[in-house]
C-alpha cells in the first residue's frame, strides 16, 4: 500500500488540485456557476465534471473554459441569459489581504470582470505563492483597445511603471474580444479601489486587472498544511 505524500512535497500543481476540489464546496446545487480562466481554473472545472448532474451549467470568462466545459459536459450559457450567479469561482495572480486582486494573466480580465460582476459572491482560489501584501510585484495586465495602446504606455510610464504590449508568437496577443493587452511592472497599488477607477476611465482602455471593486469575498489558499480559507466581508 503506498502512504499518502507528506503535506510539503505538494506540487503547485496538487496545490492547485486541491483548491479546485475544495471550491465545489461553495457551489449551488442546481444552479448556473460563475467560472473563470487559468490552470487552477482548470482544475475546478475538471472536479466541476464529477457534480455536473448537479447543476444546470456554467457561465463562462473565456473561449478556453467555455471548451473544455463543454468537452466534459458541461453546459454553458451566454452571460446575456442570465440575470445573477450565485457564485463566481476564479483564480488570481495576486491576493492581497482585503481580497483585492491582480488578475488577466491569461488575458481573459475583462470577461472575468463581467461574470464577477455579475455573482453575488466571488470564490478566489491560488496557490499561497499569490497572496501579497500589496498588489504590484506581477505585472499588472490591462486589455486595451490597439490604437490606444502606445498612449495609454505613456500614461503608465508617467505613473512610474513600464509598460508594454503583450505579444504571442512574435505579434501583438489578440484577447477573446478582439483588443490588446498592456502588462504593466514597476507598480505599487496600496489603493486598488482608487487605482482601478482612475485607469478605468482612460480613454482606450477596456479593462485594468485590478479586481477591487469587484474583489473577493473568499479565498481558498493551498498550502502544504492544507486548504486556508480567508473570507473579506
Ligand atoms: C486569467 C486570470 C487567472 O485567474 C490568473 O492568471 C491565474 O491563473 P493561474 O490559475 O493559471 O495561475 O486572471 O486571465
Amino acid at each position: 500500500m503506498t502512504s499518502p505524500a507528506p503535506a510539503s512535497a505538494l506540487t503547485q500543481d496538487e496545490l492547485k488540485a486541491q483548491v479546485g476540489r475544495a471550491a465545489l464546496e461553495y457551489v449551488v446545487k442546481g444552479d448556473i456557476v460563475g467560472v473563470g480562466t487559468g490552470s487552477t481554473v482548470n482544475k475546478f472545472i475538471d472536479a466541476l465534471a464529477t457534480i455536473k448532474g448537479d447543476i444546470r451549467g456554467a457561465v463562462s470568462s473565456s473561449v478556453a473554459s467555455t471548451e473544455r466545459l463543454r468537452a466534459l459536459g458541461i453546459p454553458v450559457f451566454d452571460s446575456n441569459e442570465v440575470e445573477e450567479l450565485a457564485v463566481y469561482i476564479d483564480g488570481a495572480d495576486e491576493i492581497d489581504g482585503r481580497g483585492y486582486m491582480i488578475k488577466g494573466g491569461g488575458a481573459a480580465l475583462t470577461r472575468e470582470k463581467i461574470v464577477a460582476a455579475q455573482s453575488r459572491r466571488f470564490v478566489c482560489i491560488a496557490d499561497a505563492s499569490k497572496l501579497v501584501n500589496t498588489l504590484g510585484a506581477f505585472p499588472l495586465p490591462v486589455e486595451v483597445i490597439p490604437m490606444a495602446a502606445r498612449r495609454v504606455i505613456r500614461q503608465f510610464t508617467r505613473l512610474g511603471g513600464l509598460a508594454q504590449v503583450r505579444e504571442k508568437d512574435g505579434a501583438p496577443l489578440v484577447t477573446d474580444n478582439g483588443q490588446h493587452i498592456i502588462d504593466v511592472t514597476g507598480l505599487r497599488i496600496p489603493d486598488p479601489l482608487g487605482f482601478e477607477s482612475e485607469v478605468n476611465q482612460w480613454p482606450g482602455v477596456v479593462t485594468v486587472g485590478v479586481f477591487a471593486h469587484q474583489r473577493a469575498s473568499v479565498c481558498l489558499l493551498g498550502t502544504s498544511t492544507g486548504v486556508k480559507t480567508m473570507r473579506f466581508s
